[in-house]
């Protein structure tokens, strides 16, 4: 043992707090980091001529057995970095000690947190980008299937099932953007700080971020051990990101209250005592899941609120935080991505609702505005068509003349034929005429897809590149080790 495992081990061995103050059993999530961890510097180590080749080779080597042990095999200690120190020395004697030069479990904890993160950010960004995916497929689909749209969700205008599910593909192609920001400061390796004010060994930390795949350090010390920063913008991407999701999963519970949509049976489930029930619970677990993101990125900012310079131990409470947020976040955009590509949409019923509620009013009154009446006036005409006529359904001709007679002073006719009134009040014909550029038209949409599309396919080569990179830095490193062990 060395001396600060005995002092640690002796003489602050935690007593009736022992349970409190431990990560051992949270720290499982980075144990793999860990070892990467212990690997890259101890290589470091070797390479600068600060531990012998032999001992570094001894301590790689059991570095190996404490893996194929597993964490669960791992000795007491405060935490994972302790007792695999522990094991090593255990394993190789007080030479093991060595693995702890140079470094503190301040720079190593951090450097660990950022290992993992990592990868939860990667699959994260892999399960948004299959649930854009399914829904640029559907959107696809359904590009010309009519569908109702609503605002304060009263009927509004008529749209199609393909514009609406674009909407949200550009949303989590936002959330995508966000996460792969995140990620690209989460990709900063501390490594090396040690403590919190660096260490007279001439480390090369550059060498150990390249082995452990980071992009670079994060250069002051102080800031290397003290910052979490990268876990609360993380947390807030995902907490965006689940905010997303939650609206998806809104509509689509709506949706199949009003029978516009029906969700594949395995994405539904049914009632212990109505046996005629099949309910959304999934997108309804899906919604909730914002809020686990919401708790962790509160819980993050009230731990992190107003901590002094360097290392304090309420950091260890910050990272479960991120590890609950990721993964309640990642098991609901992948459980969103598998309800939209499975589900009907049901055209009937959409075409149908489509019209309700005089849908096509504002089309009516813009067809009046681009024949010469001033939109507040043609916006009145309609209005008063709408009153004279049954909630729910669209007036019909004569009740619009009979407007336009009101308010304009003359028959609908000396403005526009009435053939383009009829028109003008058709749901397909209204969307097909809104062909502005975002709109729901289907060239219009076309064009949406084609650009969502390109971005889909490059931030699918940005993803799978960093996992790429991550194999690969993780395939060096073990080829490091072999030229030890
Ligand atoms: N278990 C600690 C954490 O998760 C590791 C660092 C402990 N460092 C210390 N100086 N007590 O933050």
């Amino acid at each position: 043992m060395s001396e600060e495992d005995v002092v640690r081990g002796e003489r602050f061995a935690g007593g009736p707090a022992r349970g409190f103050l431990s990560s051992l059993s949270a720290d499982e999530r980075i144990f793999a980091a860990d070892l990467a961890v212990d690997r890259a510097h101890v290589v470091m180590l070797a390479e600068q001529g600060i531990v012998d080749e032999e001992t570094a080779g001894e301590i790689l080597a059991a570095l190996d057995t404490v893996e194929s042990d597993g964490h669960d095999a791992l000795p007491d200690g405060e935490d994972v970095h302790a007792a695999i120190e522990t094991a090593v020395v255990e394993a190789v004697g007080p030479e093991g000690g060595r693995m702890h030069t140079a470094r503190s479990r301040n720079d190593e904890v951090a450097t660990c947190i950022r290992y993992r993160l990592r990868e939860d950010l990667l699959s994260a960004l892999e399960a948004t980008l299959a649930l854009r995916e399914a829904l640029l497929a559907r959107a696809d689909e359904h590009a010309e299937t009519l569908a109702p749209g609503y605002t304060h969700l009263q009927p509004a205008q008529p749209t199609t099932v393909g514009h609406f599910l674009l909407s949200y593909e550009r949303a989590l192609a936002r959330d995508a953007a966000r996460l792969l920001d995140a990620y690209g400061r989460v990709n900063e390796s501390p490594l090396g700080a040690a403590a919190f004010a660096g260490t007279p060994f001439d480390v090369d930390r550059e060498r150990t971020a390249d082995l452990l795949g980071f992009d670079g350090t994060v250069d002051n010390a102080t800031d290397a051990v003290s910052a979490r920063d990268f876990l609360l913008e993380s947390v807030a991407a995902l907490a965006a990101l689940a905010t997303t999701v939650s609206g998806i999963a809104e509509d689509l519970v709506v949706y199949s209250n009003r029978g516009f949509v029906e969700l594949d049976d395995d994405y539904a489930s049914t009632s212990s005592i109505m046996p005629q029930k099949k309910n959304p619970d999934t997108l309804e677990l899906a919604r909730a899941t914002a809020g686990d993101a919401h708790a962790g990125l509160s819980g993050l900012l009230t731990t992190l609120k107003g901590l002094p310079r360097a290392y304090n131990r309420d950091l260890q409470r910050a990272t479960p935080h991120a590890w609950d947020a990721v993964d309640a976040v990642t098991d609901a955009v992948d459980v969103a991505g598998g309800a939209v590509a499975t589900a009907t949409w049901n055209e009937g019923a959409l075409a149908d609702a489509a019209s309700e509620g005089f849908s096509t009013a504002t089309g009516v009154a813009d067809l009046l505005a681009s024949h010469g009446v001033p939109f507040r006036t043609a916006h009145e005409t309609v209005a008063a068509a709408a009153a004279e006529s049954e909630a729910d359904a669209a007036p019909e001709y004569a009740a619009l003349d009979a407007a336009a007679e009101d308010v304009l002073g003359d028959p609908l006719e000396a403005y526009v034929d009435r053939e383009a009134v009829e028109a003008a009040l058709d749901p397909a014909e209204s969307v097909a005429g809104r062909d502005s550029p975002g709109g729901p038209a289907p060239d219009a949409v076309a064009e949406q897809l084609a650009t969502a599309e390109a971005e889909l396919t490059d931030d699918e080569s940005t993803v799978a590149a960093a996992r790429d990179a991550l194999a690969a830095a993780d395939d060096a490193l073990h080829s490091e080790v072999t030229d030890y062990v």
